[in-house]
């Protein structure tokens, strides 16, 4: 199985970068014959505001937009993900939402858990996120990791505190039983 670790923000200097470069050097310990992680970034794929005509879950994971394909094709090579997602103004950020709309079929019935930041560990984002998946009957990891962007992230540096690693793994380990 292969699981992909989504890179959530695409401003120009992103918390979500380290935060996201910490989950995957643990995820990457963990694989096996049977398991493989892979870090999506998706400020790597530039994904266009949806704007199709062609409802996303009615096409068949063919998009005429260059991009879009190549995003349909890194998600839909993935059997689970892990949401690495900054929280703005209490939300899910926008160009993450969008890529998410995007695309149909890549997501549907694929386990995810969710890595939140913010001031308050993002926990708003990833509620709201753990309500916008629900539609593609995503399975749900309930640990997740909340990192704060004024105790965790001083000056750009991103410091997990010990205790992050094992919960890291904890949510690992029930997201590759979901799949
Ligand atoms: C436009 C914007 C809105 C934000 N709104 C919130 C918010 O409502 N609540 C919160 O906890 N943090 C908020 N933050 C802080 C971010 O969640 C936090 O700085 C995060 O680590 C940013 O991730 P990024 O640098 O990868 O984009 C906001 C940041 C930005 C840029």
């Amino acid at each position: 199985m292969k699981i992909g670790i989504i890179t959530g923000s695409v401003r120009a200097v992103r918390a979500t970068e380290p935060i996201a470069q910490y989950v995957y050097e643990i995820a990457a310990q963990r694989a096996d014959d049977n398991v493989s992680y892979e870090l999506i970034d998706l400020k790597d794929f530039d994904v266009p505001l949806l704007t199709s005509e062609v409802h996303p879950m009615a096409a068949n994971r063919q998009y005429d937009d260059a991009n879009v394909q190549r995003w349909s094709d890194a998600i839909g090579a993935c059997d689970a993900f892990v949401f690495v997602t900054p929280e703005y103004n209490h939300g899910v950020p926008g160009a993450f939402k969008n890529a998410v709309d995007v695309l149909g079929s890549e997501w549907v019935g694929k386990p995810v858990s969710f890595v939140g930041h913010g001031s308050v560990g993002g926990v708003r984002a990833v509620e709201q996120w753990r309500q916008i998946l629900s539609n593609f009957s995503m399975p749900l990891v309930r640990a997740e990791l909340n990192f704060n962007s004024f105790f965790h992230m001083k000056d750009g540096v991103f410091s997990p505190e010990p205790r992050h690693a094992g919960e890291v793994e904890a949510m690992l380990k029930q997201l590759e039983g979901l799949v």
